[in-house]
């Protein structure tokens, strides 16, 4: 059976940076807060009309493909994990296999939210693994910047999130023990009112009205703490159960790229794990929390620094709106 190696990364984020200090103008917040409560300093918006979704990714994918050493033309399928599609429908995979020249292949959009990448680097592992397709690329790709109200009732997430794409060409490879090892994929929909956006949602019959403007009602809704503590518990174990299943141990991993949530987050299942500051990868600092690209963007810097070596074991988790959280051990 073949398993799939990540051959190219990518990515790419809006030139526009803004800082905490910028935020703070726009409502009651304070760079100290933001910094001690989260780590962020600054973070990337998109601009309309020179970014989307889309098009984001099909930047982060070119360079991956480039890196690979490959055409859009070689590639059987995408797998697009985002949040925030340029539409409603159809998904941001159809625009983005519209953007490069591809032929008329397969394009799945994925939502599972901060855990997306993962799940869909997983997806694509199995149509690798059963002989389907050979070469997929996965793309984690959003736009959050425009969700959020940059007021004082809007605070608590405008301050958190970012925009920004990651992408990996994943390819068939017959090398022993190289390449994706496993991934662990999990849900509990009892709390997926505890992260979510509900409207415009499909239960109402009339899917937005002014009021819902007015009310706050199409904005996003997070019980913080809440997601904080459950990330604490999930982050390890979910690794764990990777580790178990290839018989390794925490001591193994020489690199891990968690979701970029929260650096406190960060820093305790680091505590938790008992890994050194140089296994971790943390850029939350500069990009905030870009959800789907987290993971592909924290992977494609620490590659271009170097920190990744051939035969390192990677690991990587994440945990999010839904709840779902996911693992994936990579052999580099
Ligand atoms: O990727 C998965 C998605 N999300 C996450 O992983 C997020 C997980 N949760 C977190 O990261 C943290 O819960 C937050 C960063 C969202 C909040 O940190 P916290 O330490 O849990 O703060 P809090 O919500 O308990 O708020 C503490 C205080 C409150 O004031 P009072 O009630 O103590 O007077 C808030 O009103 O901070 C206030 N506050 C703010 N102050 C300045 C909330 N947001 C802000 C803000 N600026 N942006």
């Amino acid at each position: 059976m073949p398993a799939s190696k990540i051959t190219g990364v990518g990515m790419y984020v809006p030139e526009q940076v803004v800082t905490n200090d910028d935020l703070s103008k726009m409502m009651d917040t304070t760079n100290e807060w933001i910094i001690e409560r989260t780590g962020i300093k600054e973070r990337r918006f998109f601009k309309e009309g020179v970014d989307c979704v889309s098009k984001m990714a099909a930047n982060a994918c070119q360079i991956a493909l480039d890196r690979a050493g490959k055409k859009a033309e070689d590639v059987d399928f995408i797998v697009f994990a985002t949040l925030s599609s340029d539409y409603n429908f159809p998904g941001s995979g159809v625009l983005l296999q519209r953007k490069l020249p591809f032929r008329n292949i397969g394009a799945l959009d994925l939502r599972a939210q901060c855990s997306g990448f993962i799940y869909a680097l997983s997806v694509a592992d199995q149509f690798i693994k059963s002989g389907m397709y050979k070469t997929i690329l996965v793309v984690g790709s959003e736009v959050q910047s425009n969700v959020f109200e940059m007021s004082d009732r809007g605070r608590n997430l405008a301050v958190i999130f970012g925009d920004g794409a990651g992408a990996v060409l994943l390819e068939a490879t017959d090398e022993p023990n190289k390449g994706i090892l496993t991934t662990k994929l999990h849900s509990d929909g009892r709390f997926a009112e505890e992260l979510y956006l509900q409207h415009p949602g499909s239960r109402k019959k009339v899917r937005f009205s002014p009021d819902m403007i007015e009310n706050g009602d199409l904005l996003p809704y997070m019980n913080g703490k809440l997601v904080f503590m459950n990330a604490l518990k999930y982050f390890p174990e979910v690794v764990r159960e990777a580790l178990d299943e290839c018989k390794l141990k925490e001591s193994d991993i020489n690199l891990f790229i968690p979701h970029q949530a929260n650096a406190r987050i960060t820093a305790a299942v680091q505590k938790e794990m008992n890994l050194p500051d140089d296994k971790i990868v943390s850029n939350i600092d500069r990009y905030g929390n870009t959800t789907a690209a987290s993971i592909p963007i924290a992977l494609c810097e620490a590659w271009q620094d170097g920190r990744i070596k051939e035969g390192d074991l990677v690991a990587m988790a994440a945990f999010g709106s839904g709840f779902m959280w996911a693992s994936a051990l990579i052999r580099w």
